[in-house]
């Protein structure tokens, strides 16, 4: 039997609907007719056979309190083993509403005022802000971009480890650098991390897109030392454009760190859980193995688009295809221009808006980064605004 065919060419018009992606130009902005291709989410709808058991759910009427239903914790361990060939443990699984808000938990939990954490800029900003908001100190060990690839520095790395060094925080895949990592170099960083004693926090949302040539490894799953010392923070959220039912998932092989983490989920009111959350990710990974593929297909197509319309047409700008995500970084440094004029050249010239290099570190000053996870036709439209500013901007 042919598996079902998904459609992801259907234009899909998001905006009044409560969307952060598409409401914010206009209404915070206040510029209007623009096309957001900058906060990770798609403008595709979830799997229909995730928003067929939300709709059932929802048919019910009651929505009280959650209890999560071993049938959930079974869809994650399946998951993980059918797709990243990792064989994880009931016992050590636990819940909560995002990768963020498990981010600061772990750094409240595994560090104390102070202490230096670890992270490669450029890198996803909260990062920073679990750190310092939490008043432990950054210690930034930047990825290197050498022959148009973004790299581990880690060399660097070991010199920058102390004695008040405590975590190490990893991207992996990483965003907005697009690196999937390569066996070698996560097994190289997870010696560091044993022989230097430290506690490992590997955020994998972007686990799920990863183009053709290359593999996502759970860290932890490579060894039991570093799933020992490793808490990995995941979701089917980015996957499957759920992220608005805020529920996530933390692995911690290691019971003394699970317990401690739990203790302070519970000390935060973060139980609960929502009960939409844990029946999308129950017909996700149930459900959604046919549909990943084909977004994975169809995203990559989405950049391979993009790749040849930037070489073609718009050589000024260099677009760096990612390994893995569905996030590209624009190489706009040939512009010269600052980076607040760049932002306006894009919104208000070209009425595209992306995330801004710098928001993820000072390495990123002249980039800007797009998300690509829309209908082929929209990312068309997106780049010929893009095309007819540039020309004007060339002839001006
Ligand atoms: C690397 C990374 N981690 C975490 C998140 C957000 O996770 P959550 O919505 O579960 O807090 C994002 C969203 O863009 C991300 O790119």
């Amino acid at each position: 039997m042919n598996a079902r065919r998904y459609d992801f060419d259907h234009p899909l018009d998001r905006r009044n609907t409560c969307s952060l992606k598409w409401d914010f130009c206009q209404k915070v902005l206040g510029v209007p007719d623009v096309i957001p291709m900058w906060v990770a989410d798609m403008d595709f709808p979830a799997p229909p056979e995730v928003v067929e058991a939300v709709k059932k759910r929802a048919e019910h009427g009651a929505y009280g309190y959650p209890l999560v239903p071993d049938s959930f914790w079974t869809s994650i361990i399946n998951w993980m083993k059918n797709r990243h060939n990792w064989e994880i443990k009931r016992g050590w699984l636990t819940r909560a509403p995002g990768v963020v808000p498990s981010l600061n938990i772990c750094v409240q939990t595994y560090t104390c005022p102070g202490d230096k954490i670890i992270v490669q800029s450029p890198v996803y900003y909260p990062f920073f802000s679990a750190v310092e908001n939490n008043g432990r100190r950054i210690v930034k060990n930047p990825l290197i971009y050498k022959d148009n690839r973004w790299q581990m520095d880690l060399a660097d790395l070991r010199r920058k480890i102390d004695g008040r060094t405590r975590m190490l925080i990893l991207c992996s895949p990483h965003n907005p650098v697009g690196r999937v990592w390569s066996r070698e170099e996560l097994e190289e960083l997870a010696e560091i991390i044993i022989t230097n004693d430290l506690l490992l926090v590997s955020d994998e949302i972007h686990e799920e897109h990863v183009y053709r040539g290359y593999k996502h490894l759970p860290i932890a799953s490579l060894s039991p030392e570093i799933a020992n010392r490793t808490i990995t923070l995941t979701a089917a959220s980015k996957a499957f454009n759920i992220a608005g039912l805020t529920t996530s998932i933390v692995i911690i092989p290691n019971e003394k760190l699970l317990n401690l983490y739990n203790i302070q989920t519970e000390n935060l009111g973060l139980t609960t859980g929502n009960i939409f959350g844990l029946v999308a990710l129950e017909a996700a990974y149930g459900q959604g193995q046919a549909w990943i593929e084909q977004l994975v297909e169809y995203l990559e197509g989405n950049m391979e688009f993009a790749r040849r319309f930037f070489e073609e047409r718009l050589p000024e700008i260099k677009f760096l295809k990612p390994e893995g995500t569905y996030l590209a970084l624009l190489d706009c440094r040939s512009f010269g221009l600052p980076q607040p004029e760049l932002n306006d050249f894009f919104l208000k010239k070209a009425r595209v808006y992306f995330d801004q290099g710098p928001i993820f570190g000072e390495e990123l000053e002249g980039f800007e980064r797009m998300n690509l996870a829309c209908p082929r036709q929209l990312l068309t439209e997106a780049l010929q605004r893009i095309e007819k500013a540039v020309t004007e901007l060339r002839s001006s």
